[in-house]
Formats: structure tokens, sequence, C-alpha cells
């Protein structure tokens, strides 16, 4: 398999016009990628990379995005919004959203399927809490939550990404050792086998406490594609370090 890697950085509600002015600078001003790289901004910030990124090849994309294609459904973004401004990529179901917001599994799922339906690529995170964790429902939760989007996405379901982040090592400086990421990503492309013939060139990125120094030894797994990056896409060098420990 020759699946090409790919390094996405969620900058969550981070950033200011000023800021995002200066990092993406240096995004562009690096030089052509090793890997391919994306960003996911807060929505307000779409405008400002779709202008600074037009002429670089790293892609851009939201944080979340509604099931309804338009109408009354106040501070929601549509899938067709995000594709006037040129996204790439929406994350779904990030474990945030489904904590805070309290996203189930098959709207997690119908989001998937609204942003296909608008050529934007889905990155649909899943992932385990510590508690799960330690009662040996790993496996179950994640296969759950994956499975909710192989239904929705029926024939299409080798067009999304897919981010493991168990939602332990998010933010809290704890990696999943390779080990781990690895077993549960092989269990991901199994049930992704199992739904699609493509699923051999699926992409499948590790989120959760990715760092330079730990980057490397992450994405050379068997089925680690790349990672979802939350802190470490804020500063230029770390981001660009990952996107080297990818390639
Ligand atoms: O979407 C990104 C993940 O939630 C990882 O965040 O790299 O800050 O742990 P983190």
């Amino acid at each position: 398999e020759t699946r090409q890697p790919l390094v996405v950085g969620n900058w969550k509600m981070h950033g200011s016009h000023a800021v995002n002015e200066q990092l993406l600078e240096a995004l562009k001003s690096a030089g052509p990628l090793p890997a391919e790289a994306a960003v996911c901004v807060p929505f307000p910030y779409l405008a400002q990379v779709a202008e600074r990124l037009a002429r670089s090849p790293i892609g851009w994309g939201a944080q979340d995005v509604s099931v309804h294609a338009q109408g009354a459904y106040t501070g929601e973004v549509s899938a067709a919004m995000l594709a006037d401004f040129g996204s790439r990529y929406v994350i779904v179901g990030h474990s945030e959203r489904r904590q805070y917001h309290a996203e189930s599994d098959t709207l997690v799922a119908d989001k998937a399927k609204a942003a296909l339906a608008k050529g934007i690529t889905p990155i649909v995170c899943v992932g385990e809490t510590l508690a799960q964790r330690e009662a040996g429902e790993t496996e179950a939760v994640v296969k759950r939550q994956l499975s909710a989007v192989i239904h929705a996405l029926a024939h299409c379901v080798s067009e999304m990404v897919v981010a493991y982040e168990p939602v332990w090592a998010i933010g809290t400086g704890l990696t999943a050792t390779p080990e781990q990421a690895q077993a549960v990503h092989a269990l991901l492309r199994a049930q992704l086998a199992a739904a699609s013939p493509r699923a051999a060139q699926m992409k499948l990125l590790y989120g959760g406490s990715v760092k330079p120094d730990n980057a490397k030894i992450l994405f050379a797994q068997a089925d680690i594609d790349g990672g979802l990056i939350g802190g470490a896409s804020l500063k230029a060098e770390d981001f660009l370090a990952i996107c080297r420990a990818a390639a």
C-alpha cells in the first residue's frame, strides 16, 4: 500500500487575525512540505486562511458542520458554506463536540454525510475515555462510533478520513504508546475493510498530544497515516516538524 501521509492541525478555539497571520506566514515560507498538510480553523477565520493559503499546497477546513442544508438553524454553518470558502476538510465528532455538545454517533454520522455531499472530506474522530479504557471497553466504543458512520456513508465510506483520538490523551501530555495506538488503528482498518474494498487506501490519523518528539514513532506504525494535531499545531515550528516526521 502507498498511503500518502496527512497531518491536520486543529486550532480549536484559538487565534486572532494577527496571530493567525504570523502562523500562516511561517507555514507558507517553510516551502514545500514533505507531507500533505491542512489546518482546521474557527469559522470566522475561514476567509483569512482561504486568502492566505490560496496559492499554497496546505489545505484548510473547519471544525464542525451542520447536518442541515439551510434554514432556520441559528448559529449553524452548512457544508455548502464551508465549500464556498474552499474548505477541503471538516472535523466531525471531535470528542470535545461529543462531550460538551452531546453529539451522538448518529448525529456525527449525518454530519460526515452532509460534508461529503458537498465534496468536503470529513475527518471523523473516534476514541475512548479513560474510564472506558480502564473498563476494557476501548474496542467496543470505537467500533460503535465508527459503525454509525459506516452505516450512514454506505458506498462512500472510503472517502472519509478517520482520526483515532483517545480522549485521555487529548491536551493532557499523555500520548497513547505507539503499540496502543496501532492496535486500535488495526481494529478500525479491519472494520473499514469489512465495509469497503478501498479500506487499505484510507487515511487513519492518530491524535492526542502528538509533538515533534513523539510524532515519528507514532507515524511509523503500520496503520497510522498521519496525525490530528491540537496544541502543537499552534506553533509553526512544531507543526512543521510534525509534518516532516510524517514524510
Ligand atoms: O484534534 C486534536 C486533538 O484533540 C489533539 O489535541 O494535540 O492538543 O492533544 P492535542
